[in-house]
């Protein structure tokens, strides 16, 4: 196993494995209105390659403003080939970005997505409460993780398109809450502007060394705001 910066011969993997993932609706959601037009953020999608060299697992991260004036990184999408679930590859690709997210400077990161998932990591609904977003969500899966300890304190407001522009009206309007999720949702095709990047040889990963699911945040640098872990 393998995770390496995504590419743009990776494009149509990803697509397919989303579709897998999330079902063909997967652009009608609410942060899809975050990520319309605006490009993933460099140096942190990646994938995750078998030993044949097939995709099975992708994550991105797109640039959001908080309150018009606070940059954060939206997580999402991330999904794993149902052949590879429950190994541990999505927590070791979650953590491996959020340490890459770290030692660029990010400092908060937001996703809408199942608590009792993510809170290994450290996500927690505490973490967003002064915080919302432009579409129905249900808000119990709207979590933040602070990579830098106090970084969300006192930020608050609508959580909007990074480049300050109005979200796109579509077809979401009227979904109803639990359809319109964050990590459920649609995410940009087409081939992404990284830089061509050597495979990171520090995140080769046998499959017999993925971490247990329940690692923890301990595998980060970046802790919790308040305890979160399962
Ligand atoms: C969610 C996903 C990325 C997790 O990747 P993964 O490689 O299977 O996850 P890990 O191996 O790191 O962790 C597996 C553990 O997480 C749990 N888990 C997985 N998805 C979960 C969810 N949505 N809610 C709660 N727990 C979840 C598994 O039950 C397993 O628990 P266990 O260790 O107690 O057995 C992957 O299952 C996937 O792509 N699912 C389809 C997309 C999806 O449903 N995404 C919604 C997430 S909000």
């Amino acid at each position: 196993m393998m995770i390496a910066p995504e590419q743009p011969q990776h494009a149509a993997g990803i697509e397919s494995l989303l579709d897998d993932a999330f079902g063909a609706k997967r652009h009608a959601k609410t942060v899809y209105r975050l990520r319309a037009g605006i490009e993933p953020v460099a140096g942190l999608s990646f994938v995750a390659t078998d030993e044949d060299g097939r995709l099975v697992g992708t994550i991105r991260y797109w640039p959001v403003l908080v309150g018009g004036a606070t940059p954060a990184i939206l997580l999402g999408p991330i999904a794993i080939h149902a052949d590879w679930r429950s190994k541990g590859l999505g927590g070791t690709l979650i953590r491996y970005s959020l340490d890459r997210a770290a030692e660029q400077g990010h400092r908060i990161v937001l996703l809408v997505g199942d608590a009792p998932y993510y809170a290994r990591f450290g996500f927690t609904r505490e973490n967003t409460l002064d915080l919302s977003l432009p579409g129905p969500v249900d808000l119990d899966r709207f979590l933040g993780l602070e990579l830098v300890p106090g970084a969300l304190a006192g930020v608050s407001g609508l959580v909007g398109r990074a480049d300050g522009s109005s979200a796109p009206a579509d077809e979401q309007d009227g979904l109803p809450a639990e359809a319109a999720d964050g990590n459920r949702a649609g995410e940009l095709a087409g081939p992404l502007p990284l830089p061509p990047a050597p495979i990171l040889s520090a995140a080769v990963l046998p499959a017999t060394v993925l971490p247990p699911p329940d690692l923890g945040p301990s595998a980060s640098p970046h802790r919790p705001r308040r305890s979160a872990r399962r």
